[in-house]
């Protein structure tokens, strides 16, 4: 017999990682410790059940599971919803499922996360690209104009169309959901918004939940702004007749043994926010808000939402100076640093935070390329991914055809999609955020 596991690497790191008393300033939202009002286990293994009698399951829920996502649709005003413990990624499958039933074209804003692109390959959905004006891969600029038009052209094609953006972004950029909501109803097509980052938005000062803004469906990942537990997230939809079919697609792509830990974690977050949480989300709303004011000599923040604090800098540089202040960040690249805030920080985390970042010498930002003008799509996504394929160095691509994208996470918003042809600028640009390879068709 080999002698395998002397060592447990990961059990090591995690408990070295506990042990450095780090101020996480990155996912998930509950920054290492529970919330002290709601009862935990002490030991997590009790808590942790499958679908016996009474414990109701989640994909058939009528009972105690359903009842918890009737409140939290009650909470967040949204018509109904479905927990997932298997992230937004899960919510994202189920929503584009409703959207290939439906057989419509999807409209997308291209800065998307790789769970929306892997979901249309697993589908076999077309999408229609809308891209940004300004800004970078990660995030950018949009404008309604350009939405409009796609949305003009896929009636005129006889296509039903659906549009689908991501708000916030990885860097707290904020789409104009209201806007939008207004141009996609008059078009009769549903607006899907990727909040994966925006699970606290309704209780900020102005409720700026996409829900609340107009979308017709949308997923939040409460692990990532809440004090939730990993893999934790909710499904939103505006019409509540539709939430027994997004439950049929969500068994579809889900496990069949969703967490019960993690449930639990969904139901405790949402109490959190009934509860002092709703404060707690406001108190810390002002507090980043006075964070940027005493800092606004020394850094350039950039983006929309609050709890997303991003830098503009050299990102490696600051993130290796604010380790060196026991504050770990949630990205870093060459352009940006992302320090990601939550409602269960404390003011002293927030004085810890404001004089790391005082004893921090930002180098300035390399600056985004200019976006090239979009590349050739030569065949579908779905056909791309799932072919044979090879991976070359970036020197050797051009003119092939992108296949399964590999693209790093965070961010995980993919470059180049499955499909389309790969050329100079868009390899320079690939270079530009640090990948070295790809996978192309064979
Ligand atoms: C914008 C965006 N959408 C979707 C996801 C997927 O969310 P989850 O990790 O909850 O599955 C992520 C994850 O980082 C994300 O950043």
């Amino acid at each position: 017999m080999p002698k395998n596991f002397q060592n447990l690497p990961l059990t090591e790191y995690l408990e070295q990682y506990r042990q450095m008393g780090m101020l996480r300033a990155h996912m998930p939202g509950h920054k290492g410790r529970g919330i002290s009002e709601f009862p935990h286990p002490s030991d997590v293994f009790s808590w942790d059940i499958t679908e016996i009698s009474g414990a109701d399951s989640l994909f058939e829920a009528s009972g105690i599971l359903l009842a918890g996502e009737a409140q939290t649709a009650l909470l967040y005003g949204s018509g109904a919803c479905c927990w997932s413990a298997g992230g937004s990624t899960l919510c994202i499958q189920a929503m584009l499922a409703k959207m290939r039933s439906e057989n419509r074209t999807v409209i997308a804003a291209r800065t998307v996360h790789r769970a929306f692109l892997n979901a249309c390959v697993l589908l076999g959905l077309s999408v229609r690209w809308v891209f940004p004006r300004s800004g970078g891969m990660i995030s950018g600029e949009y404008a309604l104009q350009d939405f409009s038009e796609a949305l003009q052209s896929a009636v005129a094609a006889g296509e039903s169309p659906c549009v689908y953006v991501t708000s916030p972004d990885y860097l707290g950029n904020m789409q104009d959901i209201a806007g939008l909501s207004a141009l996609c109803h008059a078009a009769d097509a549903p607006l899907l918004v990727d909040n994966a980052h925006g699970a606290h938005l309704t209780f900020l000062h102005e409720n700026r939940h996409p829900m609340a803004l107009g979308a017709d469906y949308c997923c939040d990942s409460a692990h990532k702004m809440l004090p939730a537990l990993t893999g934790a997230a909710v499904l939103h939809c505006r019409n509540a007749a539709d939430a027994p079919l997004l439950k049929q697609h969500m068994q579809m792509f889900g496990s069949t043994s969703p967490s019960y830990l993690i449930m639990q974690s969904i139901e405790s977050s949402m109490a959190y926010l009934a509860g002092r949480g709703h404060a707690e989300v406001q108190r810390s709303e002002i507090l980043a808000q006075e964070l940027r004011q005493k800092l606004a000599q020394r850094y350039q923040f950039i983006g929309t939402e609050p709890f997303h604090l991003t830098i503009a800098a050299d990102g490696h540089d600051l993130a290796a100076q604010l380790r060196q202040q026991n504050v770990e960040c949630e990205y870093e690249d060459s352009s940006f640093l992302v320090l990601l805030l939550s409602p269960v920080m404390t003011q002293t985390e927030f004085d810890a935070l404001y004089h790391a970042l005082c004893s921090c010498n930002p180098k300035p930002p390399k600056s985004v390329p200019v976006l090239p003008s979009p590349m050739e799509t030569v065949c579908d996504m779905r056909t791309a991914a799932l072919s044979a394929w090879e991976t070359v160095p970036l020197a050797q691509a051009h003119g092939r055809i992108c296949g399964p994208v590999q693209v790093p996470c965070p961010p995980a918003v993919p470059i180049a999609v499955s499909g389309e042809r790969l050329n100079d600028e868009w390899l320079s640009l690939m270079g530009f955020y640090g990948i070295s390879t790809v996978a192309v068709m064979r």
